[in-house]
């Protein structure tokens, strides 16, 4: 099969990623790139070998010149989703968008009515779908190696830095310039524990806060800046430490360093922490998205789920536990413990090596995603994609109930079909 040929419209962190895992697998080539900052765009253009002339500032003129190529990556904010998935749909574009599809639910809606309308193939980037270790899991499930599913209890672990840098300090910190917390990073368990379950929930009920990151919590003496900061020594989110330590390992540069700064010297990352919003104190930033949250789901069948998200952990896999009628997994993200009820016995099933974070790819789930994705458009089958558009919106659609379940406190009810 001849390589995908791909339009990449936002040459970030993400972009960059799923870039070059399309092209180290062969199956993709990046032909047009539409990237406002031109350092990224000039560098990406160059990594490509794209052509000048398929080089372009924003998605609005990567699209102006029609279509140029096989599929597209969107991998631009979340703000920034809708216009161009909506509008390289209709140029027939398959698409490759990145998560949450978009910050509200009407335009998630018009792009998956797009994807229909133009019989596109569109993968949202739910990574955890694509992991060895979901497929392993799945696996068991399917095989009836515990019975009945009857209940979940699962934890996304965020960890105490990584919820610093992204959501108190980064790009996902406030409702009104992303979205909330549960739709900008636990988005991706509720579809996991959706496509786990095989079934939509009926009823919702949530409860989170920002109950640490707020200036409440700010101890007496702290200075706005790490940099300035005499508690900073002792406190356990000094970005000081945080991105310093960063510069002595060349796997975390990419990330979290690639989205503080450029440079790779300690004058350079201090600048960047001088000036920089991510050189600001923890309890002194404009922030307001929760640091935990909590989901309960019930399913048509009587099964239940509780879904626990935290900042306040070491950044590490989700870790699962899954009662079935006839035996219980135990999963932390790289292997599973099964233990079966008919004899008692149990096995530690193995699933995957690499680690949890976007520097990791995501336990093998970035590359998973890419190659689905370049597989499924190269043959023109999608059903060699584990989800399509409609069931991502209905998954979305489960994490904007809860947020109306937290935000009102009712327990919210659906209809329970994708
Ligand atoms: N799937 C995952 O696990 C995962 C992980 C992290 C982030 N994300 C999501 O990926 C997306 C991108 O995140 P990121 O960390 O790469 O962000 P980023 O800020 O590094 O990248 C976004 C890029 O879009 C560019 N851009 C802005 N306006 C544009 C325009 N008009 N046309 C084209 N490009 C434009 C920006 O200049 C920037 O380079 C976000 O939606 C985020 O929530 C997903």
């Amino acid at each position: 099969m001849s390589a995908v040929t791909l339009a990449l419209v936002g040459a970030g962190l993400r972009g960059q990623s799923y870039a070059r895992h399309a092209v180290a697998s062969g199956a993709g080539r990046v032909v047009a790139v539409a990237e406002p900052d031109p350092h990224r765009r000039e560098a990406v253009a160059a990594e490509f070998g794209v052509a000048p002339g398929l080089v372009y500032a924003g998605w609005s003129e990567l699209v102006a010149a029609g279509r140029l190529a096989d599929a597209a990556v969107i991998a631009t904010q979340d703000q920034l989703h809708t216009g161009p998935a909506v509008r390289m749909a209709d140029l027939g574009y398959h698409i490759l968008l990145e998560k949450p599809m978009a910050t509200s639910e009407d335009d998630a809606v018009r792009i998956a009515e797009a994807a229909r309308r133009n019989r596109i193939m569109l993968a949202v980037c739910h990574v955890l779908r694509y992991t060895p270790y979901t497929r392993v899991l799945r696996g068991l499930l399917a095989e009836g190696r515990i019975g009945r599913l009857v209940n979940v209890q699962h934890l996304e672990p965020v960890g105490w830095w990584h919820h610093a840098h992204s959501f108190v300090r980064g790009h996902w910190r406030r409702q009104d310039t992303s979205a909330p917390m549960l739709l900008t990073k636990s988005c991706h368990d509720i579809d996991w524990l959706v496509h786990l379950f095989g079934q939509m929930p009926v009823k919702v009920s949530s409860f989170g806060n920002l109950t640490h990151f707020r200036a409440s919590e700010r101890p007496e003496g702290a200075a706005d800046r790490c940099v300035d900061c005499p508690l900073e020594p002792s406190c356990p989110y000094s970005a000081k430490r945080l991105y310093l330590d960063c510069l002595a390992d060349p796997g975390r540069h990419f990330w979290p360093l690639g989205a503080v700064t450029e440079a790779r010297t300690e004058e350079g990352v201090l600048e960047a922490l001088r000036t920089g919003p991510y050189g600001r104190c923890v309890y002194a930033c404009d922030n307001d998205v929760v640091d935990h949250q909590v989901v309960n789901m019930e399913f048509p069948d009587g099964a239940t789920c509780s879904f626990t998200m935290s900042a306040f952990t070491p950044m590490a896999h989700r870790q699962t536990r899954l009662l079935g009628t006839h035996g219980f997994i135990e999963g932390d993200g790289e292997k599973l413990r099964v233990v079966d009820f008919r004899t008692g016995e149990e096995e530690i099933v193995p699933g995957q090596a690499p680690g949890p974070s976007a520097a990791d790819g995501h336990g093998g789930g970035d590359q998973g995603l890419v190659a689905a994705f370049l597989t499924a458009v190269a043959s023109g089958d999608p059903a060699l994609l584990p989800t399509d558009a409609a069931e991502s919106l209905a998954t979305h659609r489960v994490v904007w109930a809860a947020e109306r379940a937290r935000t009102t406190g009712i327990v919210v009810h659906l209809d329970g079909r994708p």
